[in-house]
């Protein structure tokens, strides 16, 4: 059957030149950035300051706008930062952890920085409880329910972990999460572009993730939803000028907050980065996340089944409905496999206690799965020969 998903593969340069499958961390740049960054550059050369006033300081939200499209979040709910450890950092900064509630729940399958900045908060009175995976795939949703209790604050969690693609029940652990009073910091980094998110139907408090991986947007853009109710009330501390309701008043004294999404920024907005997210966040609103999560699904079962045919070990979930757009197979000598991969222009990557992870997109070809697996093998001949 044609794949009608492939006709978007010219509008990917490096899709020419290798076997792209490692957009869980960094999709394929789209042409149309070239076209951007010129665009840009020649803003700044012709306009100058006035840049600012025609299009950069509404930039910030007009692509907080168009992540949300990818959401289902409504106009004006998500707001744009450098990256996810600073959603965080803007998420603490709206509560406090001196009281009785001040504990903060979450999985040791987490993506590190997002613990790292937890674990850093313990100083500022957060109380950490990190529930452990037993088989290194999957986390223990039970005991992550059971973890969430009446003195938890914040729930900070990925919906798909970055290690393995296992999808968490995210709806279970929010509605836990609302019982008794917490709140969930969704992470979608894994998710958002490849399986689909609907805040509306999860009712979740605040999402984050960032654009560079299955949203081919870039680095530099992280995003930040946070449900309209909350963010009428909410005081972030971590703040600056583009949160003031009148930035260029330049009053003296405490802020006055304006309304989302610039009451969640700080200082000024990373304009080029903004602009370079564009090309990538509109073909996949084009595509359609609906469409990349079927071929997703085929594309990842048949890989399990050419690395399960060949007697390597799978860490990620064998049920397509459990896992998120990657596979990590974890070969004899995964990590210099990898990099022997990389010399041959295959792009993959290598991660501890997950292995090879490989990633089809929308733009991959099945052929480029079998070329992918057939390098591995041969690979792995070779060195058997060489050892011997
Ligand atoms: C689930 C997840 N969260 C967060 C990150 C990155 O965090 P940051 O944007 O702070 O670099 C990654 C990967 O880079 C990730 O896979």
């Amino acid at each position: 059957m044609a794949d009608d998903l492939l006709r978007y593969r010219p509008q990917f340069p490096i899709l020419e030149r290798t076997t792209y499958l490692i957009s869980n961390s960094l999709g394929a740049m789209p042409q149309g950035v070239y076209d951007a960054m010129k665009r840009y550059a020649d803003i700044w050369a012709t306009r100058g300051v006035r840049a600012w006033e025609e299009r950069w300081w509404m930039l910030a939200a007009q692509i907080g706008d168009e992540i949300g499209v990818l959401m289902n979040a409504p106009a004006g709910s998500v707001s744009v930062h450098q990256n996810v450890t600073t959603c965080q950092a803007v998420v603490a900064s709206c509560f406090d952890f001196s009281g009785k509630r001040n504990k903060v729940v979450y999985s040791d399958m987490n993506f590190p920085s997002v613990m790292y900045f937890w674990e850093a908060q313990q100083s500022h009175g957060a109380r950490v409880h990190m529930v452990k995976t037993d088989d290194g795939i999957t986390v223990p949703l039970d005991r992550l329910l059971e973890a969430i209790d009446e003195q938890t604050l914040l729930v900070p969690v990925s919906h798909v972990i970055f290690r393995s693609s296992y999808i968490q029940d995210a709806k279970a652990i929010i509605e836990k999460a609302h019982k008794v009073g917490a709140r969930v910091v969704l992470d979608t980094f894994q998710s958002l572009g490849t399986v689909p998110v609907d805040v509306e139907e999860l009712n979740v408090d605040f999402v984050c993730g960032g654009v560079l991986k299955w949203l081919c947007g870039g680095p530099g853009v992280g995003y930040l939803y946070v449900r309209p109710d909350l963010g009428k009330t909410l005081q972030p501390k971590f703040t600056g000028w583009f949160a003031h309701q009148n930035s260029f008043g330049f009053e003296v004294g405490p802020t006055r907050y304006a309304d989302p999404p610039y009451r969640f920024m700080n200082g000024t907005s990373h304009v080029p980065a903004l602009e370079a997210a564009r090309p990538g966040l509109k073909i996949i609103a084009e595509v359609g996340i609906g469409r990349i999560r079927e071929k997703s699904k085929r594309q990842t079962s048949q890989l399990i089944a050419m690395a399960e045919q060949r007697g390597w070990r799978v860490n990620s979930p064998r049920n397509p409905e459990l896992r998120g757009g990657t596979v990590s197979i974890d070969m004899p000598d995964a990590e210099q496999v990898c990099r022997e991969l990389l010399n041959r222009d295959i792009l993959v990557d290598y991660r501890p206690k997950a292995g090879v992870r490989m990633a089809p997109h929308f733009y991959t070809k099945d052929e480029e799965l079998t070329t992918a697996i057939a390098a591995v093998e041969e690979i792995l001949k070779e060195r058997a020969v060489a050892v011997k």
